[in-house]
Order: structure tokens, then C-alpha cells, then sequence
């Protein structure tokens, strides 16, 4: 039957004789005389409806009758110039009294919404966060298609691909014994792909991964992965990828972003941020002020700095005043890092700091000055390792900016990061930073023999407003140098053949030199939402526990399915 949209009614509209259907979203009954909010997909409209049955919150009618205006109209609706005399009511549905309001604000908890996600996902905001989404995707659908990107779909049933997380396994029950690994990225199909002379592939796609839940991550989560041939530098990705991110960003929230977008080396991240994802909506940048004690006069310091560590310091704006109380806090967040402590200098009336008398006043002020701090800031000191003295102080950055209302929430800070090392520390041997596919970058493979920790890689990562939005990298697309990174990573010639022979195989027959990266789609969309979850943005996310309180998965499954599949649970 021909139905007319609830929120799509105007003053033009009066006199029109309509059939409207949805769901009730507000009943106001005075007796005799009952208005309803009518709520479809396009908004609401208020009903008026005379001697009619009782209705309910969330029960689904339909009804025939007439626009009129409104004698008070309504300014915050946009229907709200009119009304709709309803002269049938057909009740299609009922609903039982409701475990979570769709019209109200205030939420039940996580659980609950999740269990009755129907209810939830018809909340306005909901419903306004999916469409986000759907916007989102189609304007990165746009973009690659007229740059000529072919989306092609990889499988799920497959091959582990190593992205730094546990598989979720699926038996076999054709070949028992074995498994199948959902993916943690389609990693290795795409680098196929282009050498399968698909020059320029993207995919909207589920990825898998056992891992530690939080706000950001979800167990499957969906990546734009993308991936290019005839590649050999990142800077011949950028322009593309800053293209696609602005495109996406004005046509999904109207928001421009300026270009190019700036660069940071990996080095500088941790120095001055002490993350390599740096939130660059705010400054309070750490400073190096080593050389100031590498002569003394404090022994500690100075030794830190001869052992080849540093002195670093945070601006905190407007900290003088902190009580000893507050610091002692703070500093038993920096020991959380591996710190033995902080030191503080406190720019009040009086110049005052936990050194005492052992440091000049010249040199206070000279710390003063290589911050930036000013009168009435407080600058907090950590000496140690490097790279342990600026995370420290990135975190206590992070946590007293958000405290003191210094993070500009209107603000969009985009920067790569690049150079980043191409190998970590693991236990007891090196880890791939990214993924062992991953180039080395030219002018440091002669390091890759001598000293592989180095060694930089041809990838970078997106960071948006601190959060890590992408990562991709220049790949390698040579056999042999790809064996060298196995062997390195201790993964021997055998095990490379039994993990990875189809894809060394595949690097034989004229790959071309590539590269891509990989959006987290959900991240995306929650920062453009507005959201702090992802699970608000994913129609039906998992709990921190792994499970979705809608269907009860996981669940256990019947003894003969384990039978078939040759599997007997422990006890
Ligand atoms: P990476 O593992 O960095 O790279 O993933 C790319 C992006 O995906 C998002 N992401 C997640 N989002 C939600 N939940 C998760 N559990 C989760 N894990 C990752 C992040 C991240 O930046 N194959 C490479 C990409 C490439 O090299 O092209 C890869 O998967 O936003």
C-alpha cells in the first residue's frame, strides 16, 4: 500500500488525506482524545486520534487520515507545523512493556542495550550513528571507484595471517584435524591480488582477532583495506590516501581537512608526544632538557644522561598550584611507566621545585624556558630511558590535558607518522613493528645483516586526534629479501614453507613493487560520530567479555557436531 513518510509532512501538506504507519513513540491519552508521536524511518509526526484503542510505547500501527495545521505548533520538530487527524487505526503490532526507553535519554546497561539491540538500534542517535556509517561507506566507494579501484572479495575461511593477534579457528570437517583461520586482515590475498594485475584493489572488509577487548577494538571489526601496484615510496601513496580521507570526511560530516597533511617521524613522535600516536589537537610538548644536567649538578640526573638516557619535560599550564598531594599522584603514574619517580618545577610567585637547593636558579629558569612554561605553569621532570621518560610524560600529558579542558573537541588533527623502526623487541627476539611484509626502507638494508634493530621501515600510520585511524606500508614484493625478514623474526626456512610457501611462491612470478593500508572502518565512523566506542557504531558489537547478549554466542554446540568434526572437549 502506498504510505507516506511521517517525518516528510509540512504545512503544504494540509488538507492531504495520508496513510502513514510506524511505530508509537510517545502516547499522551486524555481521555476520549489520545496524540500519538508516530515514528518511521524519516521522523516523527504527532497523530491525533479519537476514541481509540489503548496503544503502547513501540506497538506498530498504521493509519489513514488528514493533514491539518496545528493550532500550537511545535518548533522542535521539523513536522511540527502540523498534525494528522486519524480517522482508521490499524493496530499490526504490539509491544510488550519495554526493558530500555527508544524515547527517552538515560540508558540501561551495556548488557541490556545489547540483548535488545532491535529496541536500541531504534533510539534516534542509533539510527543516526548507522546511517553515518552507510554514508561513510559510500563515499569511500565513490572516491576509489573513480580512481579506478576494483573492490574484490577475499576469503574468510583461510590461512592465518599474522597481524600481531590469536586466530579464531574453524575445523574442518572434510579434512579432520585441520583448520581453517578467519582472517586478521586480507593481508597477504591483497599483495596476490595486485600481482594478479589488479593494480589498484580495495575491500570493505571483516577482519578477525582474538585479542584483549576495549573502546576501540572489537574481536571482528571491519577494515577499508587497500592496496596498490607500481609503489616503491610512500610519498607516491599520500596524495591518494589524503584525497580518499578528505573526500570522506566532507561528504560524511562536512568537514574540510586541510592538505597536504603534515609528517612525523616516528623518533619525534615519542620525543615530543611520547606515543606514536600523538594527539595534535593541543600542544604541551615534552622537551628534552638533558644537557642541562649532563655536568650535574644532580648525580642522578647526570648519571642518567652519561648512561646514555635522557631529562625530559612536560608544561603543565596553569599547575603551579598543584598540592604535594596531587604531584605524589602523578608521579605514581609515571612509576606505572618503569620511572623511580618525578621531578617538578612549579613557576608560582616564587620559583620552587623538589630539587631544593641543588639546582641554580639559572637553570630552573632555563628549564622554564626550553618548555615554553610560563608563570603559573608547573613542568614535571622524569629522567630514565628515553623512550620510558617520554611515555611516561605523554601519559600524564594526555591525562592533564583532558582534565584541565585543554583538548579542543572541534578540532580534526590528521599527521602520519612515518620511519618507524621495521623490528620491536620480543621475547627474547625480534618482532616485526607492523607485519613481516613490510619494506625495509633502501638506505638502511645494508643494517639488516649488522644491526636489524636499525632498521626503518617503508610504513606509516594515520593518526587522527590520537586515536590510530591506518597503517600500511611500501611491501616486499622480492623473494629473498623476504626470506632474510623471516629469518631474522627466527622464522626458519621450514616453517616459512609450511606458513607462507604459497605466498613466496606467488613473489616468484613477477610481482611488482606495492603497497596499501588498512582504515579501521568502525574507529572512522565512531570519530565522526562523535562516539566514544566503536560498539556504538556497530550495529551488533561483542561485550568486553566476547559475547553478544542477543543471540548468547558463543554457545556450546551439540556432541554430534563435535563428533563429526572429530573434536572431543576436555573435560
Ligand atoms: P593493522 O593491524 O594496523 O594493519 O589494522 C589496520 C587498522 O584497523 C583497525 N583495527 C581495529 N579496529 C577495531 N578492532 C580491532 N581489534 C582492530 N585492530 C585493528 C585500526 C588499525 O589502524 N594488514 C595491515 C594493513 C596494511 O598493512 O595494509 C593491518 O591489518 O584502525
Amino acid at each position: 500500500m502506498q504510505r507516506d513518510k511521517c517525518g516528510e509532512l509540512r504545512r503544504e501538506a494540509a488538507g492531504r488525506k495520508v496513510v502513514l504507519a510506524g511505530w508509537v513513540h510517545r502516547v499522551r491519552d486524555l481521555g476520549g482524545i489520545t496524540f500519538v508521536d508516530l515514528r518511521d524511518a524519516s521522523g516523527i509526526v504527532q497523530l491525533v486520534l479519537r476514541n481509540a484503542a489503548h496503544l503502547s510505547r513501540e506497538d506498530v500501527i498504521r493509519i489513514a487520515g488528514t493533514v491539518r495545521l496545528r493550532e500550537a505548533r511545535n518548533p522542535s520538530l521539523p513536522t511540527g507545523d502540523i498534525e494528522v487527524e486519524a480517522e482508521e487505526v490499524e493496530v499490526l503490532s504490539r509491544a510488550k512493556p519495554l526493558p530500555l526507553s527508544v524515547a527517552e535519554e538515560g540508558l540501561p546497561s551495556e548488557e541490556t542495550r545489547l540483548r535488545y539491540r532491535y529496541l536500541d538500534l531504534r533510539r534516534p542517535q542509533m539510527q543516526r550513528n548507522l546511517r553515518l556509517r552507510h554514508r561513510a561507506c559510500m563515499a569511500i566507494r565513490t572516491y576509489l571507484d573513480r580512481e579506478g579501484f576494483v573492490e574484490v572479495e577475499t576469503p574468510m575461511l583461510t590461512r592465518s595471517t599474522p597481524e600481531g593477534a590469536r586466530d579464531f579457528l574453524v575445523p574442518s570437517r572434510l579434512a579432520r584435524g585441520t583448520f581453517y583461520a578467519l582472517p586478521q586482515s586480507p593481508q597477504l590475498f591483497k599483495q596476490i591480488l595486485v600481482t594478479s594485475g589488479i593494480e589498484r584493489y580495495f575491500q570493505i572488509v571483516r577482519c578477525f582477532r582474538d585479542e584483549d577487548l576495549r573502546a576501540d577494538r572489537q574481536p571482528e571489526f571491519t577494515q577499508l583495506d587497500l592496496e596498490m601496484a607500481f609503489l616503491e615510496d610512500p610519498e607516491e601513496l599520500f596524495p591518494l590516501l589524503e584525497g580518499l580521507a578528505s573526500y570522506v570526511f566532507r561528504e560524511t560530516i562536512g568537514v574540510e581537512i586541510a592538505l597536504p597533511l603534515p609528517r612525523l617521524p616516528y623518533a619525534e613522535a615519542i620525543a615530543h608526544y611520547g606515543s606514536d600516536k600523538p594527539d595534535l589537537r593541543f600542544g604541551m610538548e615534552i622537551a628534552d632538557v638533558s644537557s642541562l644536567f649532563a655536568a650535574g649538578p644532580l648525580r642522578l640526573f647526570a648519571e642518567v644522561v652519561a648512561g646514555g638516557g635522557a631529562v625530559r619535560a612536560l608544561p603543565v599550564p596553569g599547575g603551579a598550584g598543584r598540592s604535594r598531594g596531587e604531584l605524589a599522584k602523578l608521579e605514581e603514574a609515571a612509576q606505572g611507566h618503569g620511572l623511580p619517580g618525578l621531578a617538578w618545577v612549579k613557576l608560582g610567585e616564587a620559583v620552587t621545585s623538589s630539587f631544593g637547593k641543588h639546582v641554580s636558579a639559572e637553570t630552573l629558569s632555563a628549564i622554564a624556558a626550553q618548555t615554553g612554561a610560563h608563570r603559573g605553569d608547573l613542568v614535571l621532570l622524569a629522567a630514565g630511558r628515553p623512550e620510558v621518560a617520554s611515555t611516561a610524560l605523554g601519559d600524564l600529558r594526555l591525562r592533564l590535558a583532558a582534565e584541565l579542558s585543554l583538548i579542543p573537541q572541534d578540532r580534526w588533527a590528521l599527521a602520519w607518522i612515518v620511519d618507524f623502526p621495521l623490528f620491536k623487541e620480543g621475547e627474547g627476539r625480534l618482532e616485526s613493528e607492523h607485519h613481516p611484509f613490510t619494506s625495509p626502507r633502501d638506505e638502511d638494508l645494508p643494517f639488516l645483516a649488522r644491526d636489524p634493530s636499525k632498521v626503518r621501515a617503508k610504513c606509516y600510520d594515520l593518526v587522527v586526534n590520537g586515536i590510530e585511524l591506518a597503517s600500511g606500508s611500501i611491501r616486499i614484493h622480492r623473494r629473498e629479501l623476504q626470506e632474510q625478514i623471516f629469518r631474522i623474526l627466527g622464522i626458519g626456512e621450514e616453517e616459512a614453507e609450511r606458513r607462507f610457501g604459497f605466498f613466496l611462491r606467488a613473489l616468484e612470478y613477477g610481482a611488482p613493487p606495492h603497497g596499501g593500508i588498512a582504515f579501521g572502518l568502525d574507529r572512522w565512523v565512531m570519530m565522526m560520530a562523535g562516539e566514544d566506542s566503536i560498539r556504538e557504531v556497530i550495529a551488533f558489537p561483542k561485550t568486553t567479555t566476547g559475547a553478544c547478549p542477543l543471540t548468547d554466542a558463543p554457545a556450546p554446540v551439540d556432541e554430534g557436531q563435535l563428533r563429526e568434526l572429530g573434536l572431543r572437549l576436555e573435560p
